[in-house]
């Protein structure tokens, strides 16, 4: 099992590159799926839930040429239509495949993907909107039966917002008979960057972005290349982390329209942000003010970030309040921010956190991927050393995360 450890006290100063985003990447590379032609990707990150997704497509014949952060797929003998348990287990996003070989190939065989730390996580509405286009849905020794043989369009209403929902049954219109209507659809940038790709790829889809996207089924997709966007949730991660350490940083390669809300927080807590082209710079001189947030589908906060505005606030000046409405357990992060030194009291899913004036340095673990980011910046700011265990969390999310700090002036290393 490996560990970081982290010196405190040294202000994040100078420049990162932003990779391209993990939950854009995921869905695009299923993508690969829905055409015999060759599929390019570029800007993909070097994340271990990339490697997973790209061995999954292998194991199910999918090509794949491998370069530097680019993968070039190629659909043309995919001779098997099963997502195993022991890869979905370890990714979620894996149950990406479903709506894809359903309307290439009219069946597919997807392991239930498991809970996981921050909730039961249920793909009930990737079903149900399956079902609603014609698919035969059979679930039996915690795999997902789906024969199809044609998929038909359908009006789609998600009781509530969902971003693989909307993504699965996004790519499984792009090939069947007919309009499909998704409504209260999701509306993240990663959903609007799927459909710039579809598109690319011959799909007819407006309405991305909003809580309404038409999708006409064709009857081929053909190949294409696609620039995966930049990642929103790494690059709110980085700033924090210069806020919370009273530094001043700037990102290359990033986009600042797809982080409003993030920014917005950001200034309240007062640091100096500006904006240039695809480069954000943070100023942070002091201590940062407390800030609330309340996580909610985009364009409001996300939940991705609320572990890190936790941590922010630990240290700030004044209370603030942390609600999270999109998970029913992603407060994991606070036992842990405790043992720092924390006052977090937590009700439901609503936590306050009571800013106090420097954390100590402690062992500590990470339980899922943004927690895990969030204690890192507990480590960056505390006072001594902090050891973060089962960072293999963090390794599916952040693309060489402890260079990137050290190239900004952390004191972080690896400890094998
Ligand atoms: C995506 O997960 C992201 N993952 C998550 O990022 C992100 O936290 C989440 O969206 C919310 O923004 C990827 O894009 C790969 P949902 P997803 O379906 O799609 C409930 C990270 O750290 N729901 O939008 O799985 C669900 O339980 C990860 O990068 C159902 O009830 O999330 C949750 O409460 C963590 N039935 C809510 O909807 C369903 O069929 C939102 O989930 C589907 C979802």
């Amino acid at each position: 099992m490996q560990k970081l450890a982290i010196q405190g006290g040294n202000p994040l100063r100078g420049e990162v590159r932003i990779s391209g985003a993990k939950n854009a990447a995921l869905p695009i590379m299923c993508a690969s799926l829905l055409t015999a032609d060759t599929l390019r990707l570029t800007n993909l990150p070097d994340l271990h839930d990339v490697g997973t997704m790209r061995k999954l497509l292998q194991q199910m014949g999918v090509a794949a040429e491998i370069a530097t952060n680019e993968i070039t797929f190629k659909g043309d003998k995919i001779d098997n239509w099963e997502a195993p348990y022991e890869m979905v287990k370890t990714m979620r996003a894996a149950i990406l495949v479903l709506g894809p070989l359903v309307a290439r190939f009219g069946d597919a065989k997807v392991s239930l993907p498991g809970g996981c730390a921050i909730g039961s996580r249920p793909v009930d509405l990737h079903i149900k909107g399956l079902q609603a286009m014609g698919a035969e849905i059979a679930i039996e020794h915690g795999y997902i039966h789906a024969k199809a043989k044609k998929l038909k369009g359908a009006r789609i209403f998600f009781d509530i917002v969902s971003v693989t929902g909307t993504e699965n049954l996004m790519m499984a219109a792009a090939l069947a008979d007919g309009v499909t209507v998704l409504e209260n659809a999701a509306r993240e940038p990663e959903v609007i960057d799927l459909a710039n790709c579809l598109r690319a790829m011959g799909a007819k889809i407006t309405g991305d972005g909003t809580d309404n996207i038409t999708i006409t089924g064709v009857e081929k997709l053909h190949g294409a290349t696609h620039h995966i966007m930049p990642d929103r949730i790494e690059s709110g991660t980085f700033l924090v982390a210069a806020a919370a350490t009273g530094g001043s940083i700037t990102l290359r390669e990033t986009r600042a329209d797809i982080l409003d809300t993030v920014l917005e927080k950001l200034t309240e807590a007062g640091a100096k942000i500006t904006v240039d082209g695809t480069s954000i710079h943070l100023e942070m001189s002091g201590r940062p003010k407390s800030v609330s947030v309340r996580t909610a589908p985009h364009p409001a906060f996300p939940t991705d970030m609320q572990a890190q505005f936790m941590v922010l606030n630990c240290i700030a000046e004044g209370s603030a309040m942390v609600i999270e409405t999109i998970f029913e357990n992603r407060f994991m992060h606070v036992q842990e921010l405790r043992r720092l030194g924390a006052m977090i009291d937590v009700e439901g899913n609503t936590s306050v956190v009571r800013g106090v004036d420097h954390l100590e340095g402690a062992t500590v673990m990470a339980t899922d991927l943004r927690a895990s980011a969030c204690l890192v910046i507990a480590g960056l700011v505390a006072q001594g050393e902090t050891v973060i265990d089962r960072i293999y969390h963090l390794d599916r999310g952040y693309e060489h995360i402890e260079s990137k700090l050290s190239q900004l002036g952390a004191n972080i290393r690896r400890i094998k």
